[in-house]
């Protein structure tokens, strides 16, 4: 596979998949003409993965990847979770600038010394009708007091990786292709891809 249609309009994941899949063009749904806004309203990432997926493969008719990813705090009962973009904003309105949803998850844990948080990743990679590959994973950290650090995007700032005493933000793009959520669900997809095209 030499091309494949990313079902997303986040240049930062569109950034993560351009390194996560050496060899292979990741193309947004804009490169290939289309517009692509999907209301994410199932219940799971995978629900959520799987439609978007499905949802643009209908509007462009080729393979398509779709990421569904977010943030579970162990103290706030798993939220923001397959909330994770929209969260602290009301129904309906425009979606917070990630600074600004830091601070509201921050102000939400104030006082709360039970940290542990993960991030999930799920992939979606429709390969045609009614095929398709799928691979979810995660990285167990911890949500720092303050924000640390300038690379990545999102909770980047705020998850820290206890084995490095380094948030997800401040280590470099090939460590966290190497130890993230998406790193980790990109590898294993990587590994069904190759086994799907050895069978031919
Ligand atoms: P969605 O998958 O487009 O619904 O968005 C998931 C949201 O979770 C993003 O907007 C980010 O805020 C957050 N998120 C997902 N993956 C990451 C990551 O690798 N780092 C930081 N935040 C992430």
């Amino acid at each position: 596979m030499t091309e494949l249609l990313l079902a997303s309009n986040n240049e930062h994941k569109r950034r993560e998949f351009t390194r996560l899949f050496p060899g292979v063009r990741i193309l947004e749904p804009r490169d290939v003409g289309v517009s692509f806004d999907f209301p994410e309203d199932g219940q799971t990432f995978f629900a959520n993965a799987h439609g978007k997926a499905a949802e643009l493969q209908r509007l462009a008719g080729r393979p398509v990847i779709a990421d569904d990813s977010g943030l579970c705090v162990d103290a706030l009962g798993g939220e923001p979770g397959i909330y994770s973009a929209r969260y602290g904003s009301a129904q309906g309105a425009p979606v917070l600038d990630a600074p600004t949803r830091n601070r509201f998850l921050l102000e939400r844990m104030n006082g709360i010394t039970e940290r542990a948080a993960h991030f999930v990743c799920c992939l979606v990679l429709l390969l045609g009708r009614d095929r398709f590959l799928v691979t979810q994973e995660t990285v167990e950290g911890t949500i720092t007091h303050e924000p640390r650090g300038l690379n990545g995007f999102g909770y980047d700032p705020l998850f820290l990786l206890p084995a490095l005493g380094l948030t997800m933000a401040e280590i470099p793009d090939a460590d966290k292709d190497r130890l993230s959520h998406r790193g980790r669900a990109a590898r294993s997809m990587r590994g069904l891809l190759a086994a799907e095209e050895d069978l031919g």
